[in-house]
């Protein structure tokens, strides 16, 4: 495992450095099927010097990435990347963005690292050895009720056509008077909830790359996460709910089981 960390750290730092050489400088942008889904030079540039980081050690595991990974490899190890969560961000020279590295072993996430390079920021956890930030153990928040809860959330970029009812469900938490953000980047809600600064995240379609990090990182600082219904979590699988684990886990379902 010792030697999947230190991978992963030399991607995540690698990948940082061409984020911040390009953070508010000229770069090409370009946009996905959505239009307001971009992918830039950087996402790409990212995503390729992760792949050869991996597989200058690791030849034979299979990357799951964003921008189109290399999954061609007969392995059950499958390092799952998103090279730059919180890309409308960057390419508004908005400084909350990060890179998002797994590890998953035979379909379960082992290891999860999401780092934060402009704000200074790295989470990382191992499965079964607690959650840290900057070499800092964290844990999620005590926050026992909704009503004193901040939550954030994010919206996939067709959120227009109210797709799996996401503005249906933005309304109904609204409604309840709560402090609500909305940061642009879904790991990073994650690694927030974490350490603490919010007590609930939910989002209706996420992708594996934006969440297989944030998801183990938010289990092993002692928070749970299920799909809407209190249902079982797959990163494979599109809604997450993630939580400190308190008693707002279950009153947040309930808000969620109104526009299902
Ligand atoms: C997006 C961000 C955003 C979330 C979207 C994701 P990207 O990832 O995580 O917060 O709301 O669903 O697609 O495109 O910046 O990698
Ligand atoms: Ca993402
Ligand atoms: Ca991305």
């Amino acid at each position: 495992m010792e030697e999947y960390k230190k991978v992963m750290n030399e991607a995540a730092e690698e990948a940082a450095k061409i984020q911040l050489e390009y953070f508010e400088k000229d770069f090409e942008i370009g946009r996905k099927m959505n239009y307001s889904d971009l992918v830039t030079e950087v996402d790409k540039r990212c995503e390729a010097k992760i792949i050869e980081i991996i597989h200058n050690s690791f030849p034979d595991h299979n990357v799951l990435g964003e921008e189109g990974g290399d999954l061609h490899k007969k392995s059950e190890h499958v390092w799952i990347v998103d090279p730059i969560d919180g890309t409308v961000n960057y390419a508004h020279s908005l400084p909350i963005f990060c890179v998002s590295i797994a590890l998953e072993i035979k379909g379960e996430v082992v290891m999860g690292m999401v780092y934060s390079a402009k704000n200074g920021e790295k989470f990382f956890a191992e499965k079964g050895k607690g959650s840290y930030l900057n070499d800092k153990r964290i844990k999620v928040s005590d926050v026992e009720l909704l009503k004193d809860s901040m939550l954030v959330t994010g919206f996939p970029y067709d959120a227009k056509e109210n797709s799996n009812h996401c503005i249906d469900h933005f309304v109904n938490f609204i409604k309840l008077g709560l402090p609500i953000r909305r940061l642009g980047s879904a790991a990073l809600d994650a690694c927030y909830v974490a350490c603490g600064r919010f007590e609930g995240f939910w989002e209706v379609n996420l992708n594996p790359w934006d969440i297989a990090a944030g998801y183990l990182i938010i289990l092993e600082a002692g928070g749970k996460v299920t799909d809407f219904i209190g249902g079982k979590f797959s990163i494979y699988k599109k809604p997450v709910l993630a939580t400190n684990g308190r008693s707002l886990h279950d009153e947040m379902i309930e808000v969620l089981k109104k526009s299902l």
